[in-house]
Formats: structure tokens, sequence, C-alpha cells
């Protein structure tokens, strides 16, 4: 299946996130290569209660109170209580059967499942699961599947091409993750589209070092995607993205937002002032486009103009400048350094040469901020 390819990386990696995550020597004696089947009994419930960010599941609650729904093994009580095994509507007879059936048919997918931050929490108890329900707490009740397992619709699948529905998909991991960050889900332009949690996470196979993705980085998991906008971070100005200090979640939630296009904060503006906080102000002399917005000037993507203008100058200033005295001229080539009448507004910074506080001053005698 679809995984199986980074089979050997996967085992690369839970070695070493043996090492790194269980601390002292026990841990390293405990992570013979030759054992990636039983991973996670190299570190006790314990340590991995430890490791596990404090996380309130609590929302669950009304769920879980269905007996239905109620997780198959009986684990003290964790910050990850209350996590029901789901419910599959296309299968709604089917009960939990435990993730030793599970494995027996799917050893390849066990290995992999095992390197990550899900089964190996799962199977120490976190969520309330507990070994029996590693894999079920995901895909759901497993009886029908295990009788006659080419049934479609008959486990939770989270491709599209499966039978389940993405609205089911994305169900299963709100049961645990709804909230936070994915408080505007509902309703986002991603839910609209048709994607499904996975199209960016993949908790089956340790490809990512952090956020349990389905491609090494941030960056490329919406470049599968969002092409045309990771092409115009190569164009010559840019934010330092393609080096890699920045990702497209430093700007968008991609989980959903009240701020179009999917930002993080209220307004482009506020966008941009959590990195570049001194153009905030407030200035003496305001410029009022920068006020508006900082999109009259800057193409945040990347630009083929210097500092990510969308024209260049003079003529991004005579986009609005063009009834006043001096910026009112025609440039002509003779206005150039080697032309017959040299003209300050064509010549090195252009317009900027004079006027330098673009963004706004605060100098007494900045009112046309040439200071
Ligand atoms: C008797 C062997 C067997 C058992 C037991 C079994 N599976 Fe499967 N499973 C299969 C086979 C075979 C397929 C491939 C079916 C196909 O390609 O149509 C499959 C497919 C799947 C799929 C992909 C389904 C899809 O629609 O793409 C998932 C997910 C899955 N199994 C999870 C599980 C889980 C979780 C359990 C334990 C509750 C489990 N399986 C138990 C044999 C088994
Ligand atoms: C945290 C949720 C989660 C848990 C726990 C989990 N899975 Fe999955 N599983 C997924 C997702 C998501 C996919 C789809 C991955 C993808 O995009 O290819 C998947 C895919 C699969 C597939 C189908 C692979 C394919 O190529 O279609 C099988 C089989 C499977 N899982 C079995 C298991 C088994 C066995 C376990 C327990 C050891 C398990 N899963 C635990 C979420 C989970
Ligand atoms: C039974 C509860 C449960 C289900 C269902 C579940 N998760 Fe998780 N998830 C957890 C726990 C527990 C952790 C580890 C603790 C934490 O980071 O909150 C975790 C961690 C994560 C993380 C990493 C968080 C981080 O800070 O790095 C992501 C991403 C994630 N899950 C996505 C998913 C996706 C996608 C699905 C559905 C395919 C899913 N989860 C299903 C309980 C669950
Ligand atoms: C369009 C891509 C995309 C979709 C769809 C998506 N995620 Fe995420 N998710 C991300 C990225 C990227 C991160 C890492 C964010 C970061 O580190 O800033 C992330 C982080 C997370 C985290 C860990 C950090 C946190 O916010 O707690 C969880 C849990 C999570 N997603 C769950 C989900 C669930 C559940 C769904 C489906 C309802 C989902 N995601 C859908 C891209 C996506
Ligand atoms: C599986 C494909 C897919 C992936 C992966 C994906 N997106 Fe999208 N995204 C879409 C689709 C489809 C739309 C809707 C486009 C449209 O309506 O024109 C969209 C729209 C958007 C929008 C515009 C929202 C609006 O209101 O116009 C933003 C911003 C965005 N995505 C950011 C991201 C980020 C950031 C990531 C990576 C974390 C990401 N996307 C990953 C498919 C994807
Ligand atoms: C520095 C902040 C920032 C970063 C980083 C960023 N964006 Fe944006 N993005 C914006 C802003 C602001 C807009 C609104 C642009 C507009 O209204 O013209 C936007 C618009 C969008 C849109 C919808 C409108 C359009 O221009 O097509 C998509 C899709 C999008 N971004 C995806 C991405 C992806 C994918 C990445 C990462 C490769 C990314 N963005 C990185 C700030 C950012
Ligand atoms: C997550 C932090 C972050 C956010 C948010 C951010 N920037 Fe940046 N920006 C940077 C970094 C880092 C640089 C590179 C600084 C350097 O090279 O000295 C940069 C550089 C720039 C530059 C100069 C580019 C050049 O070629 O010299 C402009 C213009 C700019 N950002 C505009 C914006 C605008 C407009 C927004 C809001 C839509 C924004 N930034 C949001 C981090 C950010
Ligand atoms: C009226 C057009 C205009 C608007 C609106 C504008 N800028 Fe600029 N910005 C410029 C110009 C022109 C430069 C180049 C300045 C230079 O080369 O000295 C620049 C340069 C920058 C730089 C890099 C150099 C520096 O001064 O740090 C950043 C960062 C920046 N702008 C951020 C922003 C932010 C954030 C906003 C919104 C609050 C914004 N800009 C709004 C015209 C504008
Ligand atoms: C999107 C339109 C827009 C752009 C682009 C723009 N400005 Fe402005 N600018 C304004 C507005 C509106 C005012 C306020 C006018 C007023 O108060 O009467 C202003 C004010 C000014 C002032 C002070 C004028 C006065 O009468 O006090 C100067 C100087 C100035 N801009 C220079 C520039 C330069 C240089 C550029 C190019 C880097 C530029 N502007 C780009 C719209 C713009
Ligand atoms: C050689 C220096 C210099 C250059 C280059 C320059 N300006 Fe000015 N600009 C000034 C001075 C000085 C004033 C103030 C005039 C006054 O107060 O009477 C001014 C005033 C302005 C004003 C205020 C309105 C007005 O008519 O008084 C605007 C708008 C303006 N400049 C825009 C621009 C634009 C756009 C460019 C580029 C095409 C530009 N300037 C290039 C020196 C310069």
């Amino acid at each position: 299946m679809r995984a199986i390819p980074l089979s050997f990386a996967a085992l690369l990696s839970i070695v070493t996130s043996l090492v790194l995550l269980a601390p002292g020597a026990r841990a390293q004696q405990a992570a013979p290569a030759g054992s990636p089947h039983a991973p996670s009994s190299a570190l006790t419930q314990s340590d991995i209660a430890r490791m596990l960010p404090a996380t309130d599941m609590g929302a669950n609650a009304a769920r879980n109170a269905d007996p239905h729904l109620q997780a198959v093994s009986d684990s003290p009580a964790t910050p990850f209580d209350a996590a029901p095994i789901p419910k599959n509507p296309l299968a709604p007879q089917a009960d939990a059967v435990g993730a030793k059936t599970c494995v027996a048919c799917h050893t390849q997918e066990n290995v992999q499942a095992s390197h990550t931050l899900h089964v190996a929490s799962f199977r120490a108890g976190a969520a309330n699961t507990g070994p029996q329900a590693a894999c079920e707490s995901c895909h759901g009740p497993g009886s029908e599947h295990a009788k006659n397992p080419t049934a479609p619709g008959s486990i939770i699948a989270f491709t599209h091409d499966a039978k389940t529905t993405p609205a089911t998909q994305a169900g299963v991991c709100l049961g645990c993750h709804a909230g936070g960050a994915r408080q505007h889900w509902t309703g986002s332009v991603h839910e609209n589209r048709g994607l499904s949690c996975t199209d960016c996470h993949n908790p089956m196979a340790r490809l990512s070092p952090e956020g349990v993705l389905a491609k090494a980085s941030i960056n490329e998991v919406c470049a599968t995607c969002h092409q045309d906008i990771r092409a115009k971070f190569n164009r010559r100005s840019h934010m330092p993205l393609p080096e890699g200090q920045m990702a497209c979640t430093d700007c968008h939630n991609p989980h959903g937002s009240i701020t179009k296009p999917l930002l993080k904060t209220d307004t482009v503006n506020e966008t941009c002032y959590t990195c570049h906080a001194e153009k905030r102000g407030p200035f003496l002399f305001e410029h009022a486009p920068v006020r508006q917005n900082c999109l009259n000037c800057h193409d945040v993507h990347g630009s083929n103009q210097q500092t990510l203008l969308v024209a260049p100058i003079p003529m991004l200033c005579q986009q609005c400048h063009t009834m006043t005295r001096h910026p009112n001229d025609l440039q002509t080539p003779a206005g150039l350094a080697n032309g017959t009448r040299p003209d300050e507004r064509l010549i090195g910074r252009g317009c900027l040469t004079c006027h330098t506080n673009i963004h706004g001053s605060n100098n007494p005698s900045g009112p046309k901020f040439h200071k």
C-alpha cells in the first residue's frame, strides 16, 4: 500500500525518536533495531504520559456517554480522557475487535504506525484508548471489516477514493482535536472544497519532524495544491520562505479563520505587524495607504520588483500621486541618468531619495516623509 516505501525511513526514525524521547541509557538499551513491532514497549505508560502536552479533551465527554462509543480498554485517567471509538456510519453494526486483529493482517501498516505519536501514545493508554484501541480509535470498530475486508466502507478509511466521506473522516479527528486552531474548520474554504484532515496530515507514518504532516514540511504540504503561490516565492524579492525560515502558516491558518483568505489575524496589516512591528506606528505623520493596507504597495508572496513592490518606482507612487505638483511630470528616457535632462525621480532610489520614510514619519519636519 501507499506508505510501504517509507518503511526504511520510518524504521530509522523510531530508533532516533526513542533515543531522543526517553532519557537515560535504559531507553537506548530498550531500542534494539530489530524490534519494530513493539517499539512502544521501550516506554512505560507514565513515560509517555509525561511527554505529552496537556490537552483538554473534556469536550468529548458527551459523546463518550454513548455506550456504543466507549473505548474498549479501561486505562487510568490521563490528560487525554474521554476519547471514544468513533462510529462508522457505513457499518453501524460493527463492534471493536482490538488492535491485535488488525495487526494480524496489516503487518506493514503496523510497523509504520508504531513510529507515530498517535499509536505510541494510544498504546500507552493516552486518550483513554489503550493498546487494544490503538487502530480503532481512528478507523472505527472493525468487526465487519475483519469478516469481509474487501467490502467498501466496512472500515473508516482516510483517502479520497475511499467510501468514507470527508466529513466522517474529519469528524474522527475532530473527535479529539476540535476547538483551538480548528475552531473555524466548519465552513472554512478548505472544508467547503471537500478537503479532509488527511490531505495535509498523515498519522500513519512519521513523515515530518512535527505536526504529523503528509509531507516533510508545512510548505511542501501547501505546495501540493498551491503550486502557483509557492512558485511566487521564487521571485527575485521574497520573504525567506524558500530558505526555510518561514512557513505559509505564519500568516495563514489552514484549519479556517474568520478573516479572508484564512489569515491568522483580523486584518492584513495585523498579520504583518506580528513580525514587522515597527511598521505599526503610531506615526506623527501617517501615509494613508500604509495604514489602509500593506498590500497597496507590496505583494506578500513575492515580486520581481525590489522589496516586494507591486510596481516599480516611480510608477508605484504615480498610481496615486498624479495630480500634485512635481510628481505629475511625464517620465521619459531624457530623465534617466544618461539622458539629456537627468531627473532625480528616476535616478537611484527615485522618489525614495527624498521621501525616505515612506511608511510614516515621527519627525516634526517630516510631513512629506523626508525624515
Ligand atoms: C482478515 C484480514 C484483515 C483484518 C483482520 C483487517 N483488515 Fe483491513 N484490510 C484487509 C484487506 C485485504 C484490505 C484491502 C481491501 C481492498 O483493497 O479492497 C484492507 C483494507 C483496509 C483499509 C483501507 C480501506 C479502504 O477502503 O481503502 C483500512 C483503513 C484497514 N484495512 C484497516 C483495518 C483495521 C483498523 C483493522 C482492525 C480493526 C483491520 N483493517 C483488520 C484485511 C484485513
Ligand atoms: C491517528 C489516527 C490513526 C490511527 C491510530 C491508525 N490509523 Fe491507519 N490510517 C489513518 C489515516 C489518516 C490513513 C490514511 C493515510 C493516507 O493518507 O494514506 C490510514 C490508513 C490506513 C490503512 C490504509 C492504507 C492505504 O494505503 O490505504 C490501513 C490498512 C491502516 N491505516 C491500518 C491501521 C492499523 C492497523 C492501525 C493500528 C496499528 C492504524 N491504522 C492506526 C489514521 C490512523
Ligand atoms: C482518540 C483521540 C485522537 C484521535 C481520534 C486523533 N488524535 Fe491526533 N492526537 C491525539 C493525541 C493524544 C495526540 C498527542 C498529544 C497532543 O499532541 O495533543 C495527538 C496528536 C496529533 C497531532 C500533533 C499535534 C502536535 O502538537 O504536534 C496532529 C497533527 C494530530 N494529532 C492530527 C490528527 C488527525 C489528522 C487525526 C485523524 C486522522 C487525529 N489526529 C485523530 C489524539 C487523537
Ligand atoms: C490544508 C492543510 C491542513 C488541513 C486540511 C488540516 N490541517 Fe491540521 N495542520 C496543518 C499544518 C500545516 C499544521 C502545522 C501548523 C503549525 O505548525 O503552525 C497543522 C497542525 C495541526 C495540529 C497540531 C497543532 C495544533 O493546532 O494543535 C492538529 C492537532 C491538527 N492540525 C489537526 C487537524 C485536524 C483535526 C484537521 C481536520 C479537521 C486538520 N488538522 C486539517 C495543515 C492542515
Ligand atoms: C489538497 C489540496 C490543498 C492543500 C494541500 C492546501 N490547500 Fe489551500 N486551498 C485548496 C482549495 C481547493 C482552495 C479553494 C480555492 C478556490 O476556491 O479558489 C484553497 C484555498 C486556500 C486559501 C484561500 C482562501 C480564501 O478564502 O480564498 C488559502 C489562503 C489557502 N488555501 C492556504 C493553504 C495553506 C496555507 C495550505 C498548507 C497548510 C494549503 N492551503 C493546503 C486546496 C488545498
Ligand atoms: C507573510 C504572510 C504570508 C505568507 C508567508 C503566505 N501568505 Fe498567502 N496570503 C497572505 C495575504 C496577506 C494574502 C491576501 C492577498 C490578497 O488579498 O491579495 C494571501 C493570499 C493567499 C491565497 C489566496 C489569494 C491568492 O493570492 O491567490 C492563497 C491561496 C495563499 N495566500 C496561499 C499561501 C501559501 C500556499 C503560502 C505558502 C507557500 C502562503 N500563502 C504564504 C499572506 C501570506
Ligand atoms: C512570520 C514573520 C513575518 C510576517 C508575518 C511578515 N513578514 Fe515580511 N519579512 C519577514 C522576514 C524574516 C523578512 C526578511 C527580513 C530580512 O531579510 O532582513 C521579511 C521581509 C519583508 C519585506 C522586505 C523584502 C525585501 O526584499 O527586502 C517586505 C516588503 C515585507 N517583509 C512585507 C511584509 C508584509 C506586507 C507582511 C504582511 C502581509 C509581512 N511582511 C509579514 C517576516 C515576516
Ligand atoms: C505606499 C506604498 C507602501 C505601503 C502601503 C507599504 N509599503 Fe512597505 N515599502 C514601500 C517601499 C517603497 C519600500 C522600499 C523602501 C526602501 O527601499 O527604502 C518598502 C519597504 C518595506 C520593507 C523593507 C524595508 C523596511 O523598511 O523595513 C518592509 C518590511 C515593509 N515595507 C513592510 C510594510 C508593511 C508591514 C506595510 C503595511 C503596514 C507596508 N510596508 C506598506 C512602500 C510601501
Ligand atoms: C494607494 C495610493 C498611494 C500610493 C501607491 C502612494 N501614496 Fe502617497 N499618499 C496617498 C494618500 C491618500 C496620501 C494622503 C494625501 C493627503 O493627505 O492629502 C498620501 C500622502 C503622501 C505624501 C504627503 C503628501 C502631503 O500632501 O502631505 C507624500 C510625500 C507621498 N504620499 C509620497 C508617496 C510616495 C513617494 C509614494 C511611492 C513610494 C507614494 N506616496 C505612494 C496615497 C498613495
Ligand atoms: C529631489 C527630491 C524629491 C524627489 C526625488 C521627489 N520629491 Fe516629492 N517632494 C519633495 C519636496 C522637497 C516636497 C515638498 C514640497 C513642498 O513642501 O512644497 C515634495 C512633495 C511631494 C508631495 C506632496 C504634495 C506636493 O505637491 O507638495 C508628494 C505627493 C510627492 N512629493 C511625491 C513624490 C513622488 C511620487 C516622487 C517620485 C515620482 C517624488 N515626490 C520625488 C522632494 C522630492
